[in-house]
């Protein structure tokens, strides 16, 4: 056949192709375990990051995490229906975005700001352990921003009202504008701000403008400068998660028994 000619060009071009194919989906496949295997390393390395088990400029190997995570982090099940832990599911197993894709375990989320149309039943806590004794809580925040669904964590203190931290970890905002929200120093300033007021209503808010300290103003954040609509997407996803068809029943609940 005539290397010049068109028809050894086409046959070259569709065996190069196939080949090519078969290379990047063996890949794919191959790579497909290690892939999911990341992105729970990732996930436990936020956890260890906003419950401050593991410093930010701290570098860790994998199983430094494994170790760290499984030393201090106890994942349970809350049924956000009745407010108690669900026993029926395996917390290590159970994935909330799937849960959406199943009737029995999801239901059309109550009309709120944070753009979540259906709701899983259930929702993992964390619960961060130093010296066997339940120091925080941790609940995984998500919602709309301006340009994307924005993810993280919030950690409460064992009273389950006053945050001990907080960490977004995916989102699609635009850096140096929305996506200020990964900013450590922002984040900061968070701690030490509380949830409820007195009557059990959710009063966490970021404000346009600056807060004063949390002694004195417990229930407001400082706005992102340039990010309006960030940082009410940021308040609208705290409402939602913290609200009593939510994490919010679980936590009255456990803090009126005054124990998890
Ligand atoms: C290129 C571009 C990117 C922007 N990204 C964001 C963003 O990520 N989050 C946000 O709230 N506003 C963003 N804005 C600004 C909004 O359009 C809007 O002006 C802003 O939310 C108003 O906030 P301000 O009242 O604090 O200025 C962006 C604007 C431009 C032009």
């Amino acid at each position: 056949m005539e290397r010049e000619g068109s028809v050894y060009t086409v046959i070259f071009t569709t065996i190069l192709c196939g080949i090519c194919s078969v290379l990047v989906a063996s890949a794919a496949v191959g790579l497909k375990d290690r892939q999911i295997m990341n992105k729970i390393l990732d996930k436990q390395h936020k956890i260890l990051l906003v419950s401050g088990l593991a410093g930010a400029k701290e570098s860790l190997s994998r199983s430094e995490i494994q170790e760290r995570y499984k030393q201090n982090i106890e994942t349970k099940l809350v049924n956000f229906e009745t407010g108690e832990y669900e026993t029926s599911l395996d917390p290590a197993t159970f994935d909330p975005q799937r849960a959406l894709k199943d009737p029995n375990l999801s239901k059309p989320a109550p009309p709120n700001g944070a753009g979540i149309v259906n709701m899983s039943k259930y929702g993992h806590i964390y619960f961060v352990k130093k010296g066997g004794q339940v120091e925080e809580v941790i609940i995984p925040i998500q919602g709309r921003g301006l340009w994307s669904v924005m993810y993280g964590f919030l950690a409460l203190d064992k009273d389950l009202n006053t945050v001990r931290g907080i960490i977004f970890y995916e989102h699609g905002e635009t850096p140096g504008l929305g996506g200020e929200i990964e900013n450590p120093r922002w984040c900061q300033l968070w701690v030490g701000r509380k949830v409820y007021d007195d009557t059990g209503k959710v009063q966490l808010s970021v404000i346009k403008g600056t807060a004063g300290p949390p002694d004195t103003d417990p229930y407001r954040v400082d706005g992102l400068s340039g990010a309006t609509m960030t940082s009410r997407g940021v308040t609208n996803l705290i409402q939602f998660w913290l609200s009593d068809s939510v994490y919010g029943k679980f936590l009255k609940k456990k803090r009126e028994q005054g124990s998890l």
